[in-house]
């Protein structure tokens, strides 16, 4: 098989570059949409602390796992696999994660075209144009809806087109801090707002009696949805890749960027929701829970902005959903180039027609999407919840026992000097080879009650 030079596939420019290109891809929807909404209706500090225990103790060693694949092989998931064994099972690995990625994709890019969306509707808000009623109506159905997607696909695109580089990295650069900085800003104003105490215990004290299957179940995948683990996201980045660069290194920033920046949007989306209570915004069911249904974060954000002066919840409103579509789009990028590499390096395709191809076929799936919401959840169940952590299991399985250890430490010591005696060397083997594929493979048989049924047989 002809090796393939990273020459000829782009490679990052700097070290910083691919830093936040791969925090790019971790942080999106899924810390600011996704991770508040699960938060909430699965019992708040107990989701929270189950949350960052998948994080450090799976996710941390599959990125490792990913980004070495990856820059290993320079290749795609389906031909970093193929390179790796000769046997035909290992590829359908990668071929799994292309599948994800392109169905996550389809609903990612409806979820983002709101959040575009919501930068405009802050405007006709503020300037007296839109009803504070109609907002989440307008934007979440129907042709605006479709509109929207098409823009952002079509922004998606037009950066992959750009190359990895030039396109991907340059992006990224200066969003990420200026989002921080925001949210920031935000949480300081939020948390002297009445009701705001409510919301941080809520978040930050933990009920260890509402730990159960289906939660830690949940917290597992949100943990590899938000860090862009089990698909192959971080094989790609991997494989374009210096071999000058410490693997472990850089997957500890991105890991605590992203657990990060999560961790910040629950300081001011929890509190942030007690106070969009006073707004008439509906967060509780019939049974008293939370209620945190996909459009909640559409409705509660609004009502804090609308909190404050028409000058400044414009400002905050717009610079908000703008920044939010902004780390949308550097993970839509990384989403939609996984399948546009894959076709790229296996059939032999050029980049503009592949990514305009399959970006143009996802969005099919988008626009259907589009006109019922309702296939989000279902979709994200299937191929986020259930998915991404049977993809990291499989990749597990593959690194501990199809490729070895060993192997992997050969590629990482190229970069990373103190490997041979460090602590990560004793310790990553056994998240790699025992605790992370075991703690997935029981929470997956216990989601498909296979564990009950056995408990039941004795
Ligand atoms: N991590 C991204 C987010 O949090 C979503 C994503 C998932 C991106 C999987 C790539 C792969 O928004």
């Amino acid at each position: 098989m002809a090796e393939t030079t990273s020459a000829t596939r782009g490679n990052w420019n700097s070290k910083m570059g691919f830093i936040l290109a791969a925090a790019g891809s971790a942080v999106g929807l899924g810390n600011i949409w996704r991770f508040p909404t699960e938060v909430a209706s699965n019992g708040g500090g107990a989701f929270l602390l189950i949350y960052l225990l998948c994080c450090f103790a799976i996710g941390f060693p599959v990125m490792v796992a990913e980004l070495s694949i990856g820059r290993k092989t320079n290749r795609n998931p389906v031909g970093a696999f193929k390179a790796l064994s000769s046997n035909k099972f290992y590829p359908l690995i990668g071929f799994w994660g292309v599948l994800c990625g392109v169905m996550i994709l389809s609903f990612y890019t409806v979820v983002a075209g709101w959040t575009f969306s919501y930068v405009f509707e802050e405007i006709l808000f503020f300037t007296g144009f839109t009803e504070w009623a109609a907002l989440f109506a307008d934007v979440s159905h129907g042709v605006k809806n479709a509109i929207f997607s098409v823009l952002f696909m079509g922004a998606t695109v037009s950066i992959i087109l750009g190359g990895v580089s030039d396109g991907i990295e340059r992006a990224t650069k200066f969003l990420m801090p200026v989002l921080i900085g925001i949210l920031l800003i935000m949480i300081g104003y939020v948390a002297f707002q009445p009701g705001a105490e409510v919301g941080f215990a809520e978040y930050l004290k933990p009920d260890f009696s509402m730990i159960s299957a289906p939660l830690v179940f949940s917290a597992m995948g949100q943990a590899f949805f938000s860090l862009s683990l089990g698909m192959g996201a971080l094989i790609t980045y991997g494989s374009y890749l210096s071999k000058k660069e410490n693997i472990p290194e850089a997957a500890a920033y991105v890991t605590l960027a992203d657990v990060g920046i999560a961790f910040l949007a629950g300081l001011l989306i929890m509190p942030a929701m007690y106070m969009a209570e006073s707004f008439g915004v509906n967060i509780f069911n019939d049974s008293g829970e939370l209620l945190a249904s996909t459009d909640l974060i559409f409705q509660v954000l609004p009502a804090l902005f609308h909190s404050l002066s028409t000058t400044a919840g414009l400002i905050f409103g717009t610079s908000f959903f703008l920044l939010l579509s902004m780390a949308a789009l550097t993970s839509t990028i990384s989403l939609l180039e996984v399948p546009t590499s894959y076709v790229i390096d296996e059939f032999n395709v050029q980049r503009k027609k592949a990514a305009t191809l399959i970006g143009g076929g996802i969005l099919i799936i988008s626009l259907i999407i589009s006109f019922d919401i309702s296939l989000i959840n279902s979709i994200d169940f299937i191929f986020s919840t259930v998915g991404l952590p049977l993809g990291g299991f499989l990749i597990c399985y593959f690194l501990g026992y199809v490729w070895k250890v060993e192997n992997v430490f050969k590629e990482l010591e190229q970069g990373y000097q103190g490997l041979h005696t460090s602590l990560f060397k004793t310790i990553w083997p056994i998240f790699i080879k025992y605790i992370a594929p075991l703690a997935i493979l029981y929470n997956l048989l216990e989601a498909i009650g296979f564990i009950t049924y056995i408990q039941e047989l004795f």
